[in-house]
């Protein structure tokens, strides 16, 4: 069979200098695209920038009611076959070239074990749109090279740890598992996957998500986790424990009624964007996104928090909100909160929020304000009641201290003037013109009596010894009683 003469010039112009042992490609290539248009299905050469090589060829069947994949033989870089129906998607015994497969809307529900095994050169796979239900370790045995996998709209319902995993697919990253009806993903499901950086796991039926990757296999490349629309009641302490460089975690639409700062402690130095949009997050731990230093994105509308207090967050400079984009309509924010007053104190917090919608329903649903922080002249902003508390304490603290200097004054001095008097004159006076005296004269009977008996039981005592020492015994009690 000849050729036609200026293709025939032409390939063996160019691949007779490179590849000259291919010389007969042509026919090949021709003879599959009449197959191809046999089976109805489109045979397309398409240009590939790279020099060293000729032609890709690219077969696209739709709607060509196939039963099963088709056998061409030959250079095919490129297999699309859309909406038909296969069920069982057999082992693929030639194609070992193919960069590229989709088998969308086939009704696949079964992919064979090894199925993938020698697509060593493929690194897109598009299985979207089928009803694959069991994976196993075997499934995707071989894809070396697999850089995206689309599994998007299957019926999944378990992630077994040991289907996605390092060893079976070292080069993946992007993997589309969204719309899967998927309710578990084991513990240490993307083992090791150093160079997965997309994982979306949106609207599944996840509940507790577990931990993704282990100690010895973590994710070091992920980058986006896309979580949103499952049924995400509470997040483990541990969920992303190993995945240290997370930059965008959406959780939005799902039942969270609360988180803390221990969710987001393992990625506080990557996460840029957190989407909890749609929760049912009624209150925000202290410090809960405070350690978030990097984090440029927060979305918290739709949930029912009636209080955001400025220490949650991180320390974002609130004059201009720079670098800080946070979210927070249609909440159920209390304007006569104070605690909420410090989101308005400025017009550029306020655009930086982008609302539009419900800002607070109490005391009464405002949805845009244009004055907005005489809401809240009422308040005292945290600062200055932090002043005011620590100016009472000092004010405190300093009279207590002036009393005790006082009281010790007092003694002190009258120390000083019975060290300064003889102690015979001290008696004297004690004697003639103390307080015992008057005690007696001005005070209840019992008292004085007590008092006097007092002074003579010392007397009694001391007599023996020495009159002077018992005085001044009795003038020293009469100090302390004052
Ligand atoms: C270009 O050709 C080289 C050698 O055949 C190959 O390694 C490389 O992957 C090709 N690049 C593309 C984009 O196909
Ligand atoms: C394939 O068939 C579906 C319905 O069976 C139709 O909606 C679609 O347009 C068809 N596509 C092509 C390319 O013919
Ligand atoms: C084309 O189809 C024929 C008959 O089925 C087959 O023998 C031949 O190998 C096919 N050629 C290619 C390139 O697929
Ligand atoms: C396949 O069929 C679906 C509906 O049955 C249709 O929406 C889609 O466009 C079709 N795809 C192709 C490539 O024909
Ligand atoms: C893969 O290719 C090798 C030869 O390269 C062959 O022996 C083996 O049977 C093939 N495996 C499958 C599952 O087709
Ligand atoms: C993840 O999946 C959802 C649902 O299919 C889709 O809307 C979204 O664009 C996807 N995101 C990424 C980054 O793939
Ligand atoms: C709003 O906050 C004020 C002041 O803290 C409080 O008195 C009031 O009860 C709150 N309103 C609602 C609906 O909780
Ligand atoms: C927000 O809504 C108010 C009235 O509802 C309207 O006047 C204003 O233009 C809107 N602003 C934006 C940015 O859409
Ligand atoms: C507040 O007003 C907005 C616009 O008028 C409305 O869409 C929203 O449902 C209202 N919210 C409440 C809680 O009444």
């Amino acid at each position: 069979m000849a050729c036609p003469f200026f293709k025939l010039a032409i390939f063996v112009f160019t691949a007779n200098i490179f590849y000259p042992k291919i010389f007969c490609q042509p026919k090949l290539e021709t003879e599959l695209c009449q197959n191809a248009t046999q089976l109805k299905c489109s045979c397309k050469k398409f240009d590939n920038s790279n020099a060293s090589t000729t032609t890709l060829l690219e077969v696209v069947c739709s709607n060509a009611s196939l039963a099963t994949i088709p056998n061409f033989l030959g250079p095919l870089r490129s297999l699309i076959i859309n909406n038909d129906t296969f069920k069982i998607l057999p082992v693929f015994d030639r194609y070992y070239e193919l960069n590229r497969l989709e088998l969308m809307h086939d009704n696949i529900n079964l992919i064979s074990d090894y199925a993938f095994h020698n697509l060593t050169q493929l690194n897109y796979l598009d299985l979207s749109y089928n009803d694959i239900v069991n994976l196993n370790e075997f499934s995707f045995s071989g894809l070396k090279n697999l850089e995206v996998l689309n599994l998007q709209m299957n019926r999944i319902f378990i992630i077994l740890h040991n289907v996605f995993t390092f060893e079976l697919l070292p080069s993946l990253q992007i993997l589309h598992l969204d719309g899967c009806k998927i309710f578990q993903v084991e513990a240490g499901s993307f083992n090791g996957m150093g160079n997965l950086a997309v994982l979306n796991l949106t609207g599944n039926k996840i509940d507790e998500p577990e931990t993704l990757g282990t100690s010895n296999g973590q994710l070091h490349s992920l980058r986006h986790l896309l979580l949103g629309s499952n049924r995400i009641r509470e997040l483990h302490e541990s969920f992303l424990k190993y995945t240290p460089n997370l930059e965008e975690l959406n959780l939005e639409g799902n039942k969270l009624s609360t988180v803390s700062s221990l969710n987001f402690e393992p990625v506080k130095k990557s996460l840029r964007s957190l989407n909890l949009r749609g929760n049912q997050i009624n209150e925000l731990q202290p410090k809960c996104f405070k350690n978030l230093n990097s984090l440029e994105h927060l979305d918290l509308s739709y949930n029912q928090l009636m209080v955001i207090r400025r220490k949650a967050l991180p320390d974002f400079e609130v004059e201009t909100s720079l670098g800080f984009n946070l979210i927070m309509h249609d909440n159920f924010l209390n304007c006569s909160n104070c605690d909420n007053a410090w989101l308005f104190e400025n017009n550029r917090v306020k655009n930086a929020m982008k609302f539009n919608a419900s800002i607070c329903t109490s005391p009464e649903n405002i949805t845009f304000i244009t004055a907005s922080s005489t809401l809240f002249k009422p308040c005292v902003s945290d600062d200055e009641r932090m002043y005011k508390v620590t100016l009472a304490i000092f004010i405190l603290i300093f009279l207590v201290v002036l009393a005790v200097i006082i009281v010790f004054g007092v003694l002190w001095y009258r120390k000083r003037n019975s060290d300064r008097y003889p102690r015979a004159m001290n008696v004297g006076l004690s004697r003639n013109s103390g307080w015992v005296g008057e005690g007696t004269a001005s005070n209840e009977g019992k008292f004085s009596y007590r008092e006097l008996e007092n002074q003579n039981a010392f007397s009694i005592d001391d007599n023996e010894d020495n009159n002077n020492v018992s005085a001044d015994a009795t003038n020293n009690d009469n100090d302390a009683k004052l």
